[in-house]
């Protein structure tokens, strides 16, 4: 296996190894799981994807999320992202689809609104536009580290709550149905998540995020925004241009993504398997005292 930088300080390219390689093999997985620590979002190009070779090499870094009701592929392990409708044709921009695509274009990491957050996201193309659609990803880890001492020990020892209907509600009022809403409580997690492989703390922020617990509202809002400005300022970003056969794995505790808009009408269609954070991923320590202490 070779691996190749990719961005500006983190991102790297695995050649010479496919998602089969490492869904078989245990020293191309003892690889690939230390490229994901050390790198945070890994590339693997011209892969041969179905949906079972994906979930067979995610299922190797941990337990597959079941997709939320509301989503698409709901009670499976697949999440499917499209604008293309159940007629075969894109969806109008003011279809639901179409909108909450929208709200993937908003910076945030998968699955911090759930109870069980996300260590990890496989992303695969399966029908690509001519122009657009590409993925962008900053390192929240690199973000925190550019923090000043002081700034870092404080967001240490901060919490933030994330909810789903907050991101959904930046796009359009009521995009998160009742039963969202009712499925999808709102989470407070440690702003700063410590990596237990090597030690490294990374800003844990999404879009979701709307208050810090112990903050005057406007305060922990502009918290939010301020740092969210700081780890997506200009220059600190990997685009993805995504190719036929392309799979995208990122780490869902130290970075953040965002879509990028493509002409409305042509089609797109990507798969996306999601990994929970386990006790070894250090999901424990991203739960407030109060929680760590009842459990
Ligand atoms: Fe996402």
């Amino acid at each position: 296996m070779d691996i190749v930088p990719l961005g500006p300080g983190f991102g790297a390219e695995l050649r010479a190894v496919s998602l089969t390689d490492v869904a078989c093999d245990d020293a191309a997985y003892a690889a690939a799981r230390a490229a994901f620590e050390e790198h945070s979002l890994l590339v693997l190009r011209n892969q041969e994807v179905t949906d079972e070779i994906q979930l067979a090499f995610s299922r190797r870094f941990g337990p597959p999320e079941v997709t939320k009701v509301g989503s698409q592929g709901t009670g499976t392990n697949f999440v499917i992202l499209t604008t293309i409708g159940a007629d075969g044709k894109v969806v109008p921009s003011d279809h639901r689809m179409a909108m909450r695509n929208r709200a993937n274009q908003l910076w945030h990491t998968d699955s911090s609104f759930k109870r069980v957050p996300a260590l990890a996201s496989i992303l695969s193309a399966r029908i690509i536009p001519g122009h657009g659609g590409e993925t962008e990803f900053v390192s929240t880890r690199l973000a925190f580290e550019r923090l000043d001492p002081q700034l870092q020990k404080q967001l240490e020892n901060s919490f933030a709550w994330h909810d789903y209907a907050h991101s959904r509600g930046q796009i359009a009022a009521g995009l998160a149905t009742p039963e969202e809403i009712a499925a999808l409580p709102p989470q407070c997690w440690r702003m700063v998540w410590r990596n237990p492989a090597n030690g490294r703390g990374a800003l844990y922020l999404a879009s979701h995020a709307y208050a810090v617990e112990g903050m005057e509202a406007a305060a922990g809002k502009k918290l939010i925004d301020d740092l969210t400005a700081a780890a997506t300022a200009p220059g600190t970003s990997y685009l993805h241009q995504w190719r036929k056969g392309d799979v995208v794995m990122w780490d869902n505790r130290a970075t953040m993504h965002r879509g990028r808009p493509w002409p409305a009408g042509e089609p797109r269609l990507m798969i996306r398997t999601t990994i929970s954070a386990t006790e070894g991923d250090g999901v424990v320590t991203m739960r407030p005292p109060s929680w760590q202490a009842a459990e």
